[in-house]
């Protein structure tokens, strides 16, 4: 029997690359050049399986090409805001996703940027390289203490509890969240964390806020001006979830009158550009939507993908089919 078709968007990690080989007749990426709309819907003419990932628009424009060869889309990444749903479903498109292989990765990039704002260690380490560094001092480069502080969570999945896990047990804080799908009280309580009636009131009482919703219309701005300022002014916003879940030109706002203390970005409206005005800030880290980039998760998130397709084309439904 010949090998399924498979058309893969990107370049993935080497192991994964041969593995598919071995595995389907499959068409890699080797200029790592991001795909046209023009060339996805060739893929989808031309192919079995199309593996798009997270930054590939795979809109209703695109999944209404004419006569898809394509029965799967195969997508590497957990979020799916990068792919209309509705309209897969509609032209009979199987989606897949790659859950859970990145959930410790992506919350210890949101630790990660929770302490580097905390505790300036962005800041010291250009100031150190600079040259500027005159000595110890009692008032140099003072940051914010955070073990025993209060962490609040908008969205309560996986990776917000992978998250809660890491600042309960491992810094003391007391955490709070809301998610229109609560964990039971039982499994909140394993996390020390305190499920909140609304966003507004998560805000008002945290010292540090962390997005953890997916993406899309339902949270498109759900941090806007109004919402900014229901913050402590002492406060600092980590973002590693989706850019477009803060209205930028608030935050960029927020920052610059004091109505929030700082805030850790590893996603961005409209990334990978990234405002001016954020840059030159000192109390804002910026990292390149670093959350699931480790060796071992990348390489896991593209053995995932392989274990949606082989279910798919073995007749059997993907573990992490989404439509
Ligand atoms: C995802 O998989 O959705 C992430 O944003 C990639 O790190």
């Amino acid at each position: 029997m010949s090998k399924p078709k498979v058309i893969v968007s990107r370049r993935w990690p080497e192991e994964v690359e041969r593995h598919m080989q071995d595995v389907f007749d499959v068409q890699l990426n080797e200029t790592d050049a991001p795909m046209t709309a023009d060339e996805m819907k060739a893929a989808l003419q031309s192919c079995d399986a199309f593996c798009p990932t997270v930054t590939d628009a795979v809109n209703a424009d695109v999944l209404g090409v004419d006569s898809p060869t394509a029965r799967i889309i195969g997508s590497n990444g957990v979020g799916f805001n990068h792919i209309d749903l509705d309209a897969a479903k509609a032209a009979g498109f199987t989606v897949t996703n790659t859950p859970e292989v990145l959930t410790d990765c992506t919350a210890d990039i949101a630790m990660n940027l929770l302490l580097t704002v905390a505790r300036r260690t962005g800041e010291g380490e250009r100031h150190v390289r600079a040259g500027e560094w005159s000595g110890w001092r009692p008032t140099h480069m003072m940051g914010t203490k955070v073990t025993g502080k209060t962490i609040g969570m908008i969205g309560f999945g996986r990776i917000a509890r992978a998250m809660a896990q890491r600042c309960h047990h491992g810094f003391g804080m007391k955490v709070l969240f809301h998610d229109p799908y609560p964990p039971s009280p039982e499994d909140a309580a394993k996390l020390g964390a305190t499920a909140c009636d609304s966003i507004d009131d998560v805000l008002s009482q945290s010292d540090f806020v962390s997005i953890h919703c997916p993406g899309g219309k339902e949270t498109y701005h759900l941090m806007n001006s109004e919402r900014l300022a229901k913050m402590k002014p002492t406060a600092f916003l980590i973002n590693s979830a989706r850019g477009d879940v803060i209205e930028q030109a608030a935050l960029i706002e927020a920052l610059n009158t004091g109505t929030i203390a700082g805030a850790g970005l590893d996603v961005f409206e409209g990334e990978p550009a990234v405002p001016d005005a954020l840059k030159t800030m000192e109390n804002v880290v910026l990292l390149p939507h670093l959350g699931s980039a480790t060796v071992e998760t990348r390489v896991a998130m593209g053995m995932r993908v392989v274990d949606n397709l082989t279910a798919f084309f073995n007749g059997e439904t993907p573990g992490d089919k989404l439509v």
